[in-house]
């Protein structure tokens, strides 16, 4: 694919997707659309590569009818066909650093200790963290999944609204995220939208390219 192709595909389907309000409940995300958009979560960067988060995939139409009503109440939960709740770890320790640098080890196929100045990067940010700094970046971390997996959807043209109107202490009660180590931090609906949708015809709201930039 040239240049010239691949940017004003992008470009157009950055466009064409948009929050998506009323999502059509009959069609529903291909298995095989489905596993793109997971290698897309999977494959997003982070911090040091600690991946400080879990994807929670609803696609049970009784779960995401429980859980319209703690996010707003807004239709998209209970009309879409994959929800995904983007969830922090609960800790972030120095076993987390060192699962990690074995998983590295074992993947390169490298010495632990040929990682040692990686270890020690990473064990002197968790240790000289408090848990509220580190609860943050790994929110932070989950939003790169959430931007990933929007852009992914678009290009497949698979509709999505990122949404933070969620409630998250009732969304993990409702998923039992605190038993799986894990908060709720926002969450993407995916599916197709609804030929009714009248926001998919609004123009794009964003401030003019100056306002955004700084060139140095
Ligand atoms: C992190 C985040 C949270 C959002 N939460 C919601 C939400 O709860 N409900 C909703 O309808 N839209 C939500 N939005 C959609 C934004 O309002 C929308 O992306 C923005 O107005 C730009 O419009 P566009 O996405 O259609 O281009 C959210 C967007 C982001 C990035």
């Amino acid at each position: 694919m040239t240049t010239e192709i691949l940017t004003s595909s992008l470009t157009e389907a950055l466009t064409w997707r948009y929050a998506t309000k009323q999502f059509d409940s009959q069609k529903k995300i291909t298995e095989s659309d489905w596993q793109i958009l997971e290698k897309a979560l999977l494959l997003t960067p982070s911090s040091f590569g600690l991946q400080p988060y879990k994807f929670i995939v609803v696609t049970d139409q009784s779960i995401k009818d429980q859980l319209t009503p703690v996010c707003w109440n807004q239709a998209q939960v209970s009309q879409c066909s994959h929800f995904v709740v983007f969830a922090r770890k609960s800790e972030v320790t120095l076993e987390t650093v060192a699962e990690y640098v074995e998983l590295i080890a074992a993947i390169r196929e490298v010495p632990v200790e040929s990682l040692k100045y990686l270890h020690d990067m990473m064990n002197g940010f968790v240790s000289g963290s408090t848990p509220e700094k580190l609860a943050e970046w790994a929110a932070r971390q989950a939003y790169i999944a959430l931007g990933n997996l929007m852009t992914a959807a678009a290009i497949l043209k698979i509709d999505n609204c990122p949404m933070e109107g969620i409630s998250a202490p009732d969304v993990d009660r409702i998923l039992n995220l605190h038993a799986q180590g894990c908060h709720s931090v926002v969450a993407c609906a995916l599916g197709y939208r609804a030929v009714e949708d009248k926001y998919a015809g609004l123009k794009k709201v964003r401030f003019p390219r100056e306002e955004l930039f700084i060139e140095v």
